[in-house]
């Protein structure tokens, strides 16, 4: 099966794949204001570094065909999430391009969140071709969260270097942390791979030890949401545990990170904001307490991976390793979109 495009932009609206509704339901939300777009973001329709970027940046243009203040709207889109840096990465090329000054272009700007959807698909291709040649014949990947197509306006990251690998002979069987609490893992990366025909396992988040104890994996491929200055990375909670796991078992731990998800003014992963969500993702499964009476939780969304664990960066630039300060200075970020 083909899989759905994550957004569509449809002349003056925007069709957005309601990721919450996978893997039972391939349904897409139709917003008509920037407002919309905020909230699906912030509620997780919509998710993924590079696939929330994408999708801000038609928010932009939604504020600029209803003749909305463009600074309101991009500070709101910004602030729906805070820890993904595509986020304010395609917001501030929406914001300072020559269709967002005075007098707006509305269509002009179109044509800018085009090109930035275009961008991402370019880039991820190129990344994930970079990926797969990292990979030995055969290998057993382990990923975390959910990076694949439809978390991206292209092929996806980490999950799309698995899917393409399989279909190169590189992959031979994934292993998919479930993902707690959201679930993305089970849900979406899952869905995905079975739509792809790669062969899948799903773990529970905490199986990885024993898994890699049992020479069951050959590598783990994650995806992320910033990477800092010095090379210390944000990605879904659980990743950390997870490379120091793969640290333990000397095998080797790679992060995919488009040119969007590099920020070098953050100089490292203390100064990146991780969000926290709200407890009843973890109390609650679909209405339903699953912790005990009175239990409060903690729900941060993203943790932070020192660099030092980070066996190289896959980017479209090409395989980044350490040290990562000066080989992240070295790459062309100023000439991208
Ligand atoms: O909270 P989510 O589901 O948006 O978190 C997503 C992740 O952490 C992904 O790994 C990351 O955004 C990379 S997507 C290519």
């Amino acid at each position: 099966m083909t899989l759905p495009p994550s957004l569509l932009w449809d002349g003056d609206r925007l069709k957005l794949l309601d990721q919450r509704r996978l893997p039972h339901e391939v349904s897409f939300l139709t917003l008509r204001q920037w407002r919309d777009v905020a909230e699906a973001i912030a509620t997780m329709a919509v998710r993924g570094a590079p696939a929330i970027g994408v999708a801000a940046a038609w928010g932009v243009v939604l504020a600029a065909q209803a003749g909305e203040d463009l600074d309101v709207a991009v500070s709101v889109l910004k602030s729906s999430r805070p820890t993904a840096v595509n986020l304010a990465w395609a917001l501030e090329r929406m914001r300072r391009s020559p269709a967002a000054q005075d007098p707006v272009d509305p269509q002009e700007l179109a044509g800018v969140a085009a090109a930035l959807q275009e961008d991402d698909r370019a880039r991820t291709q190129t990344l994930v071709d970079h990926g797969v040649g990292l990979l030995a014949p055969g290998s057993r990947v382990l990923h975390h969260c959910h990076t694949g197509a439809i978390a991206t306006a292209g092929v996806g990251t980490a999950l799309g270097v698995i899917a393409a690998g399989h279909a190169r002979g590189m992959v031979n069987h994934a292993w998919l942390d479930e993902t707690r609490p959201r679930l993305q893992g089970a849900a979406l990366s899952a869905w995905e791979l079975g739509c792809l025909g790669v062969p899948c396992t799903v773990i529970v988040d905490s199986a990885s030890g024993l898994l890699m104890r049992r020479q069951e994996v050959d590598a783990v491929l994650v995806g992320c949401d910033r990477v800092a200055a010095n090379g210390d990375v944000a990605n879904k909670v659980g990743t950390y545990n997870l490379a120091l796991v793969a640290r333990a078992h000397g095998i080797p731990f790679y992060v995919c990170a488009p040119g969007s998800s590099i920020d070098l003014t953050t100089p490292d992963g203390d100064a990146i904001t991780i969000e926290e969500r709200p407890e009843d993702e973890i109390t609650q499964h679909r209405g339903q307490r699953l912790a005990a009476p009175g239990a409060t939780a903690w729900n941060p969304a993203f943790d932070i991976t020192p660099a030092h664990l980070v066996s190289a960066l896959i980017t479209e630039f090409g395989v980044i390793r350490a040290p990562y300060r000066d080989a992240l200075q070295l790459l062309p970020l100023d000439r991208q979109l």
